[in-house]
């Protein structure tokens, strides 16, 4: 029986759609349920949502399939068009001080009308305290996130579309954020995360739990699958065999469809490297060594090298099924270890669910 309080990780992707539940045991976080569908292409491109129903379709019969009864979920909402900020460090100030100034700090940071955004915000006390009402705080970090009311309730829309009842709305990323942390043995006190997706590349780094620096570009794995489109006049799937090593083209056409890899991986990869330099720059007393890689993209062949040649830091794979128990007559090994760079968000998701209740 799902208790009351457990919640299902649902990751509304651009190419494809994840689902999970993790339950918290006694000796850890159990994989119950996994699974995930690919949407029509152009379902969402650009944060841009195409046709509500064919999602909630989606996500209804992916639920049929895997089983799953539990109709309370946990969502994510990211892409460009969402902000998440880390204001610099506040001082001497009470929390109703702070909050009353989040709206002024956020319209700096916000390109559209700030009454069109959702803002949410986090206090962090420095010495781990938490805040009374009317107490001054020493030191206090607030990270803030916004995003379009428009998009928030759409995914809304979809997922009650779908019966399904989103109680918890999380930023992709923090949810990833929640998944290396959760996984990654010895992970480093400053580190850095970059999710390839299909339409959005993030970069994000993180100092003791705390986001530092978030930047979420509109770039990602369906770039390529577009270009090898246009380029040889194939349909969307067909390009798509073609990106993955599954189907060859002409005689003769190898060198383009090399030329298109170097060019997108390569601007892929200049991005994240700008991005980590300005985190450099920006923050001088940070030292990191290591970023965790995930998202779908992450997989293309020489990515990896190619990002760590970029940005002199050790480059690594994250494992987001790694931390859990995996009954292995339920779940096959193969099938999971496919499917580990296209799910850090989900089973962040799933086990914010497991670790809240
Ligand atoms: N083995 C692979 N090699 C190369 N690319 C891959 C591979 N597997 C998946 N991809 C690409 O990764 C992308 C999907 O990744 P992912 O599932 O992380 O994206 P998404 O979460 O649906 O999208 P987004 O987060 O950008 O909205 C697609 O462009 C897909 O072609
Ligand atoms: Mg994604």
């Amino acid at each position: 029986m799902a208790k009351k309080s457990q919640l299902v990780g649902v990751d509304l992707g651009s190419y494809s759609v994840k689902v999970a539940e993790i339950d918290s045991g006694k000796n850890g976080n159990i994989l119950r349920n996994f699974g995930v569908a690919l949407l029509p292409p152009e379902s969402i491109a650009e944060g841009q949502i195409q046709s509500k129903d064919v999602l909630s379709n989606t996500i209804r019969r992916l639920f049929e399939q895997l089983n799953i009864k539990n109709r309370n979920v946990c969502t994510s909402i990211s892409g460009a068009s969402c902000i998440l900020k880390k204001l610099p460090t506040i001082q001497g100030k009470t929390v109703e001080e702070i909050e009353q100034g989040l709206k002024n700090e956020m319209e700096q940071y916000i390109p559209y009308d700030i009454s069109d955004a959702y803002i949410d915000h986090f206090i962090q006390v420095s010495d781990g305290t938490t805040p009374k009402a009317g107490e001054k705080i020493g030191e206090a970090d607030v990270l803030v996130a916004a995003a379009p009311k428009a998009l928030v309730d759409s995914y809304v829309e979809i997922l009650e579309a779908a019966d399904l009842n989103p109680v918890v709305m999380d930023v992709g990323i923090l949810a990833i954020q929640n998944s290396v942390e959760v996984t990654v043995p010895e992970l480093p006190q400053e580190y850095t995360i970059v999710s390839i997706g299909a339409e959005t590349i993030t970069i994000h780094a993180v100092r003791k739990g705390m986001p530092l620096f978030t930047r979420d570009v509109w770039m990602g794995g369906n770039q390529l699958t577009r270009a090898i489109m246009a380029n040889f006049d194939l349909n969307f799937w067909e390009a798509e065999e073609v990106k993955l090593g599954n189907r060859q083209v002409h005689p003769g056409k190898e060198p383009l469809l090399k030329k298109l890899f170097i060019e997108y991986v390569g601007e892929w990869v200049k991005e994240i490297g700008k991005a980590v330099e300005y985190i450099r720059s920006s923050f001088s007393d940070l030292s990191i060594s290591n970023l965790y890689l995930t998202g779908g993209g992450s997989l293309l062949p020489g990515i990896k090298d190619a990002i760590s040649m970029e940005t002199r830091l050790n480059v690594i794979y994250v494992d987001p099924f790694a931390g859990l128990i995996v009954d292995p007559k339920k779940f096959d090994e193969e099938y999971l270890k496919e499917y580990a760079a296209i799910s850090g968000q989900v089973v962040g998701l799933a086990l914010r669910a497991a670790k809240d209740k």
